[in-house]
Parts: structure tokens; sequence; C-alpha cells
């Protein structure tokens, strides 16, 4: 599984440490963020992000910033995109099982770096339930 991760300049550490996690666990990572915390525009990283997870050369993505809502508002522009911003474990469940987000968005200034990656195993791991939630997911698009 390939996924690409994209931050600003509030997200550099986190996705140090995620990619390091992640590379560990046998997936291959794409890294569409900047690498240094002189301030940035999280839109130029999140677009790059989104095209990516689109155009399918990456599976999934994963996405860092301060607060987490400039990227999930940026990445929710794409039409093919499913932007969820979680914060705890249980949402990071739920945005996978009920709602099946293709991009996993984290608020870097807000939790641990511990709960980030455990929020991201659980995203990872929990397969969508499908279901009513297919139907409420095909009633997204505009
Ligand atoms: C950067 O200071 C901050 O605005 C950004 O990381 C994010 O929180 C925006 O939504």
């Amino acid at each position: 599984m390939k996924i690409g991760i994209c931050n600003d300049h509030a997200g550099v550490e986190y996705k140090e440490k995620l990619v390091k996690m992640l590379s560990a666990r046998g997936f291959e990572v794409v890294n569409f963020g900047t690498d240094t915390t002189d301030s940035v525009d999280y839109p130029d990283y999140a677009h790059k992000l989104a095209e990516a997870v689109e155009g399918g050369s990456v599976d999934l993505g994963i996405a860092l910033c301060g607060t987490g809502n400039g990227m999930a508002i940026t990445l929710n522009k794409h039409q093919g995109i499913r932007a969820g911003l979680a914060w705890d474990i249980e949402i990071g469940r739920l945005v996978k099982a009920h709602n099946n987000a293709n991009v996993l968005v984290l608020p870097a200034r807000f939790i641990s770096y511990r709960k980030a990656a455990h929020i991201v195993q659980t995203w990872l791991s929990e397969p969508f339930e499908g279901g009513r939630h297919q139907r409420r997911i095909d009633k997204m698009a505009l």
C-alpha cells in the first residue's frame, strides 16, 4: 500500500516520525509536504496530495497542519477526496468505518505524537462498513 503524506510547517515533526513509523511497518510513503519549519501555505501541499490520491499514484493520504482545518477544507475542494479530521482514536476509527475517508487529517498542534500515531494505525486497519454509509457517501458529490 502506498500512502501520500503532506504537511505545512506546523506538521513537519510529526510527518517525519509518521514516515519512519509507516515505513517500518512496510508501507511505501510518498512525501508531498514541506521539510522545514519555515512558514508556508498549506494549500500548496494539500492540492499536491489530493491530486496524487485522485490520480491513483497513492492509495491513501495523510495530511497535517496546526489545527487540521486548513488541510481538510482545501482537500475537500477536490471531488475525489473525502478528507476527515480526527483528534482522537475513536474518531479515527469512525472516519474510516462510516465515512471511508481516503485522506486522514491530523491537528499536529493539538494532539500528542503518540495519539497521532495511534489514530493513523486505527484508521489504516479499520475496514469501511459499507451499506447505509455507502449510500450516504454516494450523496456527497455536488
Ligand atoms: C499555520 O500557522 C496554521 O495556520 C496552519 O498550520 C493550520 O492550522 C491552518 O489551518
